[in-house]
């Protein structure tokens, strides 16, 4: 493996790139440009309850371009922005300015076609308690506009990437967290989204379904083809899962590379993901009111 000018191994460029001798930041450019971009961002911003006292800026002059097929982690402290840029790229609020496309499909002027191919778990997302994981995937379909068929095969398939075959029938209030969860991942996969916006999919959930979570996810990027962004505080599935993360403070995109390459930036002794983005937030200046 050769390493850049930057003394940093780059295997992105190697595979996409002979023995040329440009620039690496010119050639990492150039490829990305030749490959299909799923998600874009222009100087996205966010500011809520605009001119009044509570005004707060959420998100600041967002940049970002993740290629179809990437897992792409949103990372960053509480408050930070992760949430309000899933809720833009969703069509659910409105950013304050800028502009954000899904295969280059506005968000705002194409709300339609943008909705059509994405799949979203949100941060506070619920299910219907008193019906069966059957009956709620069911229920998505329907809405989603699914024929009969299509619904069958699609459940069938999703209840067993989540391994809930044998609850498949309970209702969903007798399920543990884990379960929910997990139910919540697939009813997002309903109607075969080409992008998918996880808010914290492992969030609350012990080691082992953790873990199941990060292999479905890897497995619906890697085998469908389907594009990612998840925001999370799990640096675990951050580091195991992602092709790349952003690291969000105060609304802005402080950095953005492999966890491998983040890592070998940022951190100090431990030398994993979660001291890299504690080593971030902190070289911004203000480390201190994030821990108050
Ligand atoms: N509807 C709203 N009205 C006013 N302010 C809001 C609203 N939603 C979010 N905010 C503020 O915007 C900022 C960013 O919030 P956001 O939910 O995007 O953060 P986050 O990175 O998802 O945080 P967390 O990790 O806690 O989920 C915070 O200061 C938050 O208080
Ligand atoms: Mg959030």
């Amino acid at each position: 493996m050769k390493s850049n000018k930057y003394g940093t191994k780059n295997t992105f460029l190697q595979e996409n790139t002979c023995e040329l001798s440009l620039e690496p930041r010119i050639i990492h450019c150039f490829v990305m440009r030749m490959e299909t971009i799923a998600i874009a961002t222009d100087r996205l911003s966010k500011i809520y309850n605009m001119n009044r006292k509570n005004e707060v800026q959420a998100l600041r002059d967002l940049n970002i371009r993740i290629k179809k097929g990437e897992i792409y982690g949103l990372l960053g402290e509480n408050g930070a922005g992760k949430t309000t840029t899933v809720r833009i790229l969703t069509t659910m609020i409105k950013a304050t300015s800028g502009t954000a496309s899904i295969f280059e499909n506005d968000v705002v002027t194409e709300s339609s076609a943008v909705r059509k191919m994405l799949g979203c778990l949100p941060q506070d997302a619920g299910l219907y308690e008193e019906f069966s994981a059957i009956e709620n995937l069911d229920f998505i379909a329907k809405l989603r506009g699914l024929k009969q068929e299509d619904r069958k095969t699609q459940i069938t398939n999703l209840i067993k990437t989540i391994n809930l075959e044998e609850r498949k029938n309970d209702r969903v209030e007798t399920y543990s967290g884990g379960m929910k969860r997990r139910l919540m991942i697939a009813r997002a996969m309903i109607g075969e989204p080409q992008v998918l916006f996880l808010d914290e999919p492992t969030a609350g959930i012990d080691v082992l379904v953790s873990r199941r979570v990060r292999e479905i996810i890897k497995t619906l990027a890697k085998q469908n083809n389907i594009t990612v962004l998840m925001s999370t505080h799990d640096m675990i599935s951050a580091e195991r899962i992602c092709d790349r993360v952003g690291v969000l403070h105060k609304g802005v995109l402080i950095a953005e590379d492999t966890p491998p390459k983040i890592i070998q930036e940022y951190a100090g002794e431990q030398n994993d993901l979660e001291d890299a983005v504690v080593n971030l937030i902190g070289w911004t200046g203000d480390s201190d009111e994030v821990f108050e």
